[in-house]
């Protein structure tokens, strides 16, 4: 899937929230990248970028500017507009128009509206992603291929000695009840559990980036918030069993935690969001596949054990 559909499943969650079924609207979603590595692309150390604005302009064919409105970007890089009524918005476009948290240097180049799809009064309209740089790329970036780097161990692991970047991470969440301080060397050890570790109280503490009662809806999008509603948390998918779309949730839910908190663990955090909302979108055959995969992932292949110590 690529990024525009991507970000589609993941944006939406707050407009589709607000949607009431009975008027007409356009809502625009996307998501802004601080570009870490100033490459233009969005890569392993790149993450969504929290409290960045967003301006969507249109202009008419003599170039008059007949729309603007302005959008800030939430805790997970995310940004929806709703436009009443359902304007052709295929000639406007997206661009960062404010600086975000420590990453708005520069910002990377506007970018076109498009239409997802249009069902009854409602059109749907998605970005790709915006970037937003910090004035130098990050000392881990890869350097350009003039000066090649010797081929680490592992790919995403940065050279020993440098302080490990925190990475991929999501933007500042707001106030958490405290949590015990991790060793920050845990991240960078492998690591997988399967989700009844994850359910156990005493490793409450390995709950880093999302909290039990986070919802599901929230954290994975509009597709998941489809299926198994906005209620659903984070804790309770833990729990779920029985059928293929609760056991792919609970699959999919403990591949998050496990890519939050190990670097080395088979699944990007993304990439979990990701698989989650292709199968999702396909047949239950590719709902139990993709379970598979990710309880596969989950348990170490087999190799790979799940370093869990209980929280002080
Ligand atoms: C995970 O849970 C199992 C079953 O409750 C338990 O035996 C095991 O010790 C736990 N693993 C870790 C690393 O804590």
């Amino acid at each position: 899937m690529d990024w525009p559909l991507r970000l589609f499943f993941t944006a939406f969650l707050i407009a589709a929230a607000a949607i009431d079924g009975t008027q007409a609207d356009a809502t625009v979603a996307g998501t802004v990248f601080c570009d870490q590595c100033k490459d233009g692309q969005i890569s392993i150390f790149d993450y969504p970028l929290y409290g960045t604005k967003v301006a969507v302009s249109c202009l008419d064919s003599n170039g008059q500017l007949t729309m603007w409105r302005e959008e800030t970007t939430n805790w997970f890089g995310n940004y929806a507009m709703r436009f009443e009524g359902t304007p052709d918005l295929s000639s406007c476009y997206a661009q960062v128009s404010g600086s975000g948290q420590g990453c708005g240097a520069e910002v990377g180049p506007p970018k076109n509206l498009k239409l997802m799809f249009r069902m009854f009064d409602m059109e749907m309209y998605a970005v790709d992603p915006l970037l937003s740089e910090p004035a130098q790329p990050m000392s881990y970036c890869p350097r350009s291929s003039a000066t090649p780097v010797p081929a680490p161990v592992t790919p995403v692991l940065p050279p020993p000695k440098e302080t490990p970047p925190v990475m991929p991470r999501l933007p500042p969440m707001p106030p958490l009840p405290p949590i015990p301080p991790m060793p920050p060397m845990s991240f960078l050890e492998a690591s997988a559990c399967p989700y009844w570790n994850w359910t156990m109280p005493e490793y409450k503490c390995y709950w880093k980036m999302v909290t039990p009662d986070m919802k599901v809806a929230v954290v994975f999008g509009l597709v998941v918030a489809q299926r198994y509603g906005t209620d659903m948390s984070l804790g309770m998918a833990l729990k779920g069993r029985g059928d293929p779309y609760r056991t792919l949730l609970r699959e999919a839910t403990t591949a998050l935690l496990n890519s939050y908190n190990s670097i080395q663990f088979a699944y990007h955090p993304l990439g979990v969001i990701q698989d989650l909302n292709l199968a999702l979108m396909g047949s239950t055959r590719a709902v139990l596949r993709t379970g598979l995969r990710f309880m596969r992932a989950n348990s170490g292949y087999g190799k790979v054990s799940c370093k869990f110590t209980p929280c002080k």
